[in-house]
């Protein structure tokens, strides 16, 4: 596990957009792994900056993301998708058919899931899975738990990730779902590198877990411990709490 700690968030998305940014311009075609919610916001807008620049072209890469809302469409305002399209795809030339995402809106929840996982393997996995952490430890929608969960999978949010997340519902007078779909760890695990951005002090206690803490389905992030390629990007505030006693 490599950590880096810089100072300023801004420095942060600059290399971790390089990182990304030096996998499509080595393989075209690359099947990255997207994460949404406040942390990879700077990646995202400087990979954007890059792309206008003519640094890099997204055109044929195969994207995944990481998590969807149940029983929200891909216009809805909180969608991840929407997201996406807000803060990416919609603004470089990402290939609309190559975007993959699970549906909140499938009827079926269990069978959207293994759809994913299908599709995830005859893309021949994902080369850069990039991460946030919520403040209980989750990573995607893998709440804490007794077992890591190995492929996507519909689950019960935590009152922690509502009490984290509904402030974006609550903003255009909505209930946040209590359900989301999830890649599970399997799928995050099976990713040849994996790059986990956490800023501010709210993410301290959960990156102390995630760097120093027992691997324990407890604070899910802990299994990153056992993958062989993994930079954890931190602000001062995130790494706060590392090196103390607990
Ligand atoms: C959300 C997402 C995660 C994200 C995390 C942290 O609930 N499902 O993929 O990494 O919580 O979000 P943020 O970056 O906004 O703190």
């Amino acid at each position: 596990m490599r950590v880096i700690i810089k100072d300023n968030p801004i420095e942060i998305s600059h290399e971790a957009a390089e990182l990304i940014i030096k996998q499509i311009n080595k393989d075209h075609g690359s099947v990255l792994g997207f994460a949404t919610g406040a942390s990879p916001v700077e990646t995202y807008k400087r990979i954007i900056e890059k792309y206008n620049e003519g640094e890099v072209s997204l055109k044929h890469i195969t994207t995944f993301n990481l998590d969807e809302y149940v029983g929200l469409s891909q216009d809805n305002v909180n969608s991840y998708y929407y997201f996406m399209q807000d803060n990416l795809f919609g603004k470089t030339d990402v290939n609309p058919e190559k975007i993959n995402f699970l549906s909140g809106k499938a009827e079926n929840l269990e069978e959207e899931c293994q759809r994913y996982y299908n599709r995830i393997k005859e893309c021949g996995g994902i080369d850069i899975q990039l991460l946030g952490i919520g403040t209980n430890g989750h990573i995607g929608f893998n709440e804490p738990g007794d077992k890591f969960k190995d492929i996507p999978f519909p689950v019960k949010l935590t009152q922690s990730t509502i009490d984290s997340n509904r402030k974006y519902f609550e903003a255009v007078g909505d209930t946040m779902p209590e359900y989301a779909l999830t890649m599970g760890i399997g799928d995050i695990m099976r990713s040849r590198k994996i790059i986990l951005i956490a800023t501010g002090e709210s993410k301290a206690k959960a990156v102390k877990e995630l760097v120093e803490g027992e691997v324990s389905p407890s604070c899910p992030a802990t299994i990153l411990q056992m993958h062989a390629d993994v930079t954890i990007f931190l602000d001062k505030a995130a790494a706060s709490l590392l090196g103390e006693k607990k």
